[in-house]
């Protein structure tokens, strides 16, 4: 198959779709890459580390569209690469059909499959390609909000650790999913005490079993939640309900209960936030301050750390970019159950039901394709 990797001209993403050991193994199976130049530029990889692992680099947008029998990337296409796109084109990306409905008609439009990262599904119903990024954001919470502990930063000025003779910072991570996990390892990791909460006893259970001795578990209610924030130093939101809007578990007036300087970090913000003082906030202007308060509310956070985020991502998409190279998208999919609940957009019919709802268009069963 022919494979194309364009730049992401999304304003501030400075990942990449595929790695040069990512080409290497296209290559080993007998396909072809073209990849943009400078589409790795950002997260780390030259043109010549493209060449040597075997593709070969097409100087701009529409070259790499217009030979490209699948697109790899990582945002969804924006406005400016609708008219790129040609029919029968795989696409393989993080599309977020739901929320865009312009992008959602300029696929129907295009006739392209479009099968979007976010909604490739395990048997679990865990989902594969947005795990990794969490994983980067919830490490990433720490790192951040040790930042902005600092007095200069605007904290209270307190060391996540301590030191010998000084009580450690306590943090408190709302969620114990991917993120709250993550978060929870790296502040406890810093020597900081740590106390998870959430709603599900089993995920409570799990984490007492796993975690180190300066993390505890906490049942999430408001009565435990209102009781931690007065001496938390750092508070991380990583609490998701799939499908549905956060929920603000950190109410405004609960702010005159937290220290001055204390940092929250709203993880969960893409999904609206889990403090109702929440705004999304950008890498420019990470944070703003309530009631003392510090916020730090980044919508991708993921795209401050694009070397990391770029293996990440990759590490877990390459296997099924290889399915479908291998196979073709049909065969990939009538085969495989995960990459099927990647189908959203096919031939100008939408194959996956919640994007359908979301903008009352007419729905058709994925299996009526194969
Ligand atoms: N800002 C960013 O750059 C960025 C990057 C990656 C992920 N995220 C977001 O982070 C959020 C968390 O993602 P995840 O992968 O960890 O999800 P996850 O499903 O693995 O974990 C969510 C956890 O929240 C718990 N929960 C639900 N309601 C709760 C409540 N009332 N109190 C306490 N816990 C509760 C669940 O039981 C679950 O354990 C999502 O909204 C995700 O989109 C943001």
């Amino acid at each position: 198959m022919i494979i194309g990797v364009p730049k992401e001209i999304k304003n501030n993403e400075n990942r990449v779709a595929l790695t040069p050991a990512g080409v290497t193994e296209l290559r080993k199976h007998g396909h072809t890459v073209y990849v943009q130049a400078e589409a790795g530029k950002s997260s780390g990889f030259t043109d010549d580390q493209y060449t040597q692992a075997g593709a070969s680099i097409l100087p701009t947008i529409e070259e790499v569209y217009g030979i490209a029998e699948m697109i790899i990337k990582v945002k969804e296409p924006i406005e400016s690469e609708y008219p790129l796109i040609k029919e029968n084109q795989l696409l393989f990306t993080y599309f977020h059909f739901a929320s865009s409905e312009p992008l959602t008609h300029a696929m129907i439009g295009r006739k392209a499959v479009c099968l979007a990262y976010e909604t490739v599904e395990k048997t679990d119903r865990s989902l594969p390609l947005l795990v990794p990024m969490s994983e980067v954001a919830g490490r990433m919470a720490i790192q951040e909000g040790a930042k902005y502990l600092e007095k200069p930063m605007g904290g209270f000025g307190i060391l996540l650790g301590g030191v010998a003779g000084v009580k450690p910072a306590n943090v408190l991570v709302l969620g114990g999913g991917i993120v709250g996990t993550q978060s929870a390892k790296m502040a406890a990791g810093l020597g900081a005490n740590v106390t998870i909460v959430d709603i599900s006893l089993a995920r409570l259970r799990y984490l007492e079993d796993i975690m180190p001795a300066n993390v505890d578990t906490v049942m999430s209610n408001e009565y435990n939640i209102r009781e931690l924030i007065q001496s938390a130093n750092l508070i991380i939101g990583g609490v998701l309900i799939p499908g549905a809007k956060a929920p603000s578990l950190i109410t405004r007036d609960m702010l005159k209960l937290m220290k001055p300087g204390t940092v929250m970090v709203d993880v969960a913000i893409d999904q609206g936030g889990c403090f109702e003082t929440s705004k999304a906030t950008t890498h420019e202007h990470p944070i703003y301050e309530v009631d003392g308060v510090v916020h730090y509310c980044v919508a991708n956070m993921p795209g401050a750390v694009p070397y990391t985020s770029t293996l990440a991502l990759t590490n877990a998409t390459l296997p099924y970019a290889l399915q479908l190279a291998n196979q073709g998208w049909k065969q990939a999919c009538s085969a495989n159950e995960e990459l099927r609940k990647g189908l959203n957009v096919v031939h100008g019919k939408v194959v996956f039901k919640g994007v359908a709802e979301a903008w009352h268009l007419p729905y058709t069963d994925v299996k009526e394709l194969f």
